[in-house]
């Protein structure tokens, strides 16, 4: 029998089967919510404090009001994990501007509570088998709003992307705005040059604050020559020495492959391998 996940919905932990959100909530009919994912290893959370720094960035950044304080997400993120007896994997949260009543494109008043939902999901992450034989990506065009910067649950395009890619033959799709490479659909893209420079798209509103990025580019001491944050062309990835991507569920994952051409030897880089060592030791030391 299918293992039957406790969630927590609007401040109950309930069966998966029993949670309900009216069809009328703007998460639904707007896709009008921001989300989080938050890995967990040994039961513990990685980056709490970064995930609910950005979460509360997302929220103010769509002036949605009445999520939980922090202390409050802690604690019924500790107690999912228990219930669900939970080691290795993730916790999505996702927070919407609540249930009107009815279909307007205006937001509703700012005292209308918002829905907020979290669940576990089991993963392996440590033990990723992608992290021995490399991922391979499809760059393709990046038609996402302008707005990348804000989580939100508008992920259809990234979806469609990640298909689009499937279809290549590929893992992933890295995707392209005016000739250079943002990021991928679900994680920060980032090359290692010949000359060991770590090259990562600059914090805009093109890209995704990853909370992993950051992470890692505090662990690169000894590992790169220099760290460029600026955008990068396929041609120029295709040519560095090592690819890589960053997101909660990837830790950091190497990219062997863009569209078809082999980057450095085709196989894991060294700094790669090294930067995805040291990041799993630090997410296993600061999570709380
Ligand atoms: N995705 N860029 C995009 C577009 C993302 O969706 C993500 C995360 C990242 C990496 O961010 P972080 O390091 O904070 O996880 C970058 C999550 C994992 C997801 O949607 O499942």
């Amino acid at each position: 029998m299918k293992f039957m996940r406790i969630i927590f919905l609007n401040c109950n932990y309930l069966p998966e089967a029993e949670a309900m959100i009216s069809p009328f909530d703007r998460g639904f009919l707007f896709a009008d919510a921001v989300y989080e994912v938050v890995s967990v290893m040994r039961g513990k959370l990685v980056d709490f404090a970064g995930h609910i720094a950005r979460l509360e960035r997302s929220l103010g950044a769509l002036g949605i009001k009445g999520a939980p304080d922090a202390g409050t997400w802690l604690n019924f993120c500790r107690e999912l994990v228990t219930r669900n007896d939970l080691d290795e994997g993730m916790i999505y949260w996702q927070v919407t501007r609540g249930n009107p009543g009815d279909r307007s494109f205006f937001f509703p008043p700012e005292t209308t509570p918002p829905t907020v939902f979290a669940f576990t999901q089991s993963l392996a992450l440590a033990d990723n088998p992608a992290a021995l034989t490399g991922i391979k990506v499809a760059t393709l065009p990046d038609l996402r709003w302008g707005r990348a910067d804000i989580k939100t649950t508008q992920l259809l395009y990234a979806s469609m992307m990640k298909m689009e890619a499937k279809a290549r033959g590929c893992d992933d799709a890295w995707l392209l705005r005016d000739g250079f490479i943002t990021e991928g659909t679900s994680q920060n893209a980032h090359i290692v040059t010949d000359k060991g420079v770590l090259v990562t798209h600059q914090l805009d509103r093109k890209i995704l604050h990853g909370i992993t990025r950051k992470a890692m580019l505090d662990l690169t001491g000894g590992l790169v020559s220099a760290i460029e944050e600026r955008p990068f062309t396929v041609a120029e990835a295709q040519g560095a020495a090592e690819a890589f991507v960053s997101a909660a569920t990837a830790l950091i994952l190497p990219v062997v492959e863009i569209d078809g051409v082999r980057v450095g030897a085709g196989a894991p880089g060294p700094v790669t391998m090294q930067l995805r060592q040291a990041y799993i030791d630090w997410a296993i030391a600061n999570s709380i």
